[in-house]
């Protein structure tokens, strides 16, 4: 590589070298959105396990490739490493990056463990490295007119939230035909054994943490309810595929947060105050709809639904950049936002807003809401009456 591709023309800063690790379904998705940050990043090259697919990625895209996991941590080029290898992979590999010296833009979650989260935390910490876990959609317009709203008390104080990330029966959904970019099948038995919940939970989570500050009390339920997903099931199979949790955070409101793979598609994210609801109707859409739904009215407000056929709404303007590239596919993100953030911090050493403990907070709750049984004792009531006749 030139010097000169690795400088900055705007600010003739030198840009920020990453690897990407793992060359899946999700990689195609950061490759997609790289652009909207080659002003800061420069990608030094990639690599997979599968051979195949590191040929078909890089191939697609012609990238450079790296011939093992230990010539990406040998690269002096590189200074983050973003991983995105499955789940149950992120704390190994992400312990070796930062032995090797390197920061970790991890997709998420940081670890399936919270004993793993934090030794990756810790270590991190006793290092000068920083680690981030995805995903970074807090960062998009929509999130912070809605934090706006919320901190300027726009509706009011903010009383209780309502938050669903329902994804609808996947398995018979036709996921079979998904493919990334590059070719990648969606990877159906990963997503059912790592389950829903942490594969979802931190869209609602982090943007609830960054508006409410941290969570203080999880109270979870979470389930199994239908254990035969088709051909894809993987073997012994008991990871849930629904959770609602109540969640309390430090500014005293209380959130309940549902995740499923069972209910029909819904991800509103909606906040009732004192003066009427704000929603944001897509929390995976970096520039979804922000409304405001005011109870001023509320004398009229029979009187107004009924003479405009819904509810009265304000739409919330969110700024949107016309040059922002987004993710194909039904993935309306800028997955590379959150790593293109991280390196700002890098090159202005300081902190990453999303890095150390948020991401382990962000972690720790969900890990608390999917495996209650693990992290928490649900209440088991000793009365148990049998079944009533109505008839
Ligand atoms: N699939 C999605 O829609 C989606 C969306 C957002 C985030 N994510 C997240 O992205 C991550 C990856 O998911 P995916 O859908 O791309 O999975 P995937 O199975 O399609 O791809 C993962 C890739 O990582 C490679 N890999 C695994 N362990 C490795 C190792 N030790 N070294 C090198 N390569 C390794 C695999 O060979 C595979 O090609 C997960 O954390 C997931 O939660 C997925």
């Amino acid at each position: 590589m030139s010097g000169s591709e690795r400088c900055n023309p705007k600010s003739t800063q030198a840009k920020i070298g990453i690897a990407f690790l793992g060359c899946g379904y999700v990689a195609d998705l950061y490759q997609q959105t790289f652009d909207n940050h080659a002003d800061t990043l420069f990608l030094c090259g990639v690599w997979d396990q599968d051979p195949e697919r590191l040929e078909k990625f890089a191939g697609f895209y012609n990238l450079e490739r790296y011939h093992g996991f230990e010539e990406i941590l040998d690269d002096p080029q590189v200074e983050i490493v973003v991983n995105l290898t499955n789940p149950h992979a992120h704390f190994e590999t992400s312990k070796r990056i930062l032995h090797a010296g390197k920061h970790v833009y991890s997709e998420k979650p940081l670890a399936m463990e919270i004993g793993q989260a934090r030794e990756l935390v810790r270590l991190a910490n006793e290092q000068g490295l920083q680690i981030v876990s995805a995903p970074s959609s807090v960062l998009g317009p929509a999130a912070l007119r809605l934090r706006q709203a919320v901190r300027d008390k726009e509706l009011g104080t903010p009383r209780l939230v309502y938050a669903e990330i329902d994804e609808g029966m996947i398995h018979r959904l036709g996921y079979e035909s998904w493919l990334s970019k590059s070719g990648a099948l969606w990877p159906a038995r990963d997503e059912f054994s790592t389950g829903c919940t942490v594969e979802h939970a931190g869209y609602m989570l982090t943007w609830l943490v960054a508006m409410f500050g941290a969570v203080t009390e999880v109270v979870s339920m979470s389930h199994l309810c239908l254990p035969d997903k088709g051909e894809d099931t993987p073997e012994t199979y008991k990871t849930a595929d629904f959770s609602c949790a109540l969640l309390r955070f430090e500014a005293g409101v209380v959130a309940r947060l549902t995740n499923s793979i069972i209910a029909p598609h819904d991800h509103r994210l909606r906040i009732f105050c004192d003066e009427g609801e704000l929603c944001a109707q897509e929390v995976w859409d970096f520039h979804t709809a922000v409304e405001a739904y005011p109870l001023a009215l509320r004398k009229f407000q029979k009187r107004v639904e009924k003479y405009l056929g819904r509810r009265w709404k304000r739409r919330l303007s969110v700024t949107k950049k016309k040059t922002t590239v987004f993710a194909s596919g039904g993935h309306p993100m800028d997955f590379m936002r959150g790593v293109n953030n991280m390196a700002l911090a890098l090159r202005d050493a300081r902190s990453t807003r999303l890095g150390g403990e948020f991401s382990l907070h962000i972690t720790e709750v969900t890990l608390a809401i999917q495996f209650p049984e693990t992290y928490g004792t649900p209440y088991v009531p000793q009365s148990s009456p049998s079944p009533i006749d109505l008839v």
